[in-house]
């Protein structure tokens, strides 16, 4: 596994608890923070993990919405992206998720090869974009309603490790 970075924002720190969780995993891979760094850096990374919460009934964090037309302007043709989310499926059900599947369709449109689909089993919503075929477009964690958050980012990353080469 080589040329490998988390990049995510976080408004109360649970995106971040998972940066820092998930680059344990891993070997101690490099973390950005977007709202310090933007997102320049992306395009030295050949497989990136990128990590979004929801907030405001199903917009994007502040910092990513900021960093959005920044963003937007990355091609990630060769790039391997995989994406977590952070949401609350029980105080907002009908927009959970949402701003993973924003980032998730911008990345297809700029060509980016999108790993690490999870499925919707055991999760209880009744809407979310970051929903394709029945399987979210990446890790689907809910720090407020689920006990096994850690158990996934386990599974999650042995499925990293194998599609990041
Ligand atoms: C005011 C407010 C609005 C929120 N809106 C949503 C939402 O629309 N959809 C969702 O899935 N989660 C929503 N959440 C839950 C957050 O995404 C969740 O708490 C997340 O862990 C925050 O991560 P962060 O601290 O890294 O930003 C909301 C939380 C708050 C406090």
């Amino acid at each position: 596994m080589k040329n490998i970075a988390i990049f995510y924002a976080s408004s109360t720190g649970n995106t971040k608890a998972i940066a820092e969780q998930l680059s344990k995993n891993l070997d101690g891979i490099k973390e950005y923070n977007i709202k310090l760094t933007g997102c320049e850096y992306m395009r030295d990374y050949e497989n990136l993990i990128l990590g979004i919460s929801t907030w405001e009934d199903g917009k994007m964090q502040e910092d990513w919405e900021k960093s959005w037309e920044e963003f937007s302007r990355i091609d990630f043709k060769n790039k391997k992206v995989a994406i977590f989310g952070l949401g609350n499926q029980k105080k907002y059900k009908n927009n959970f998720l949402d701003a993973m599947g924003k980032l998730y369709k911008q990345l297809i449109k700029a060509n980016a090869q999108v790993i690490g689909f999870t499925s919707t089993i055991g999760y209880e919503f009744e809407k979310s974009e970051a929903v394709i075929e029945n399987s979210f477009v990446g890790l689907a964690l809910d720090l407020e309603n689920k006990e096994d958050n850690l158990k996934k980012i386990e599974e999650w990353t042995t499925i990293l490790k194998r599609e990041f080469k």
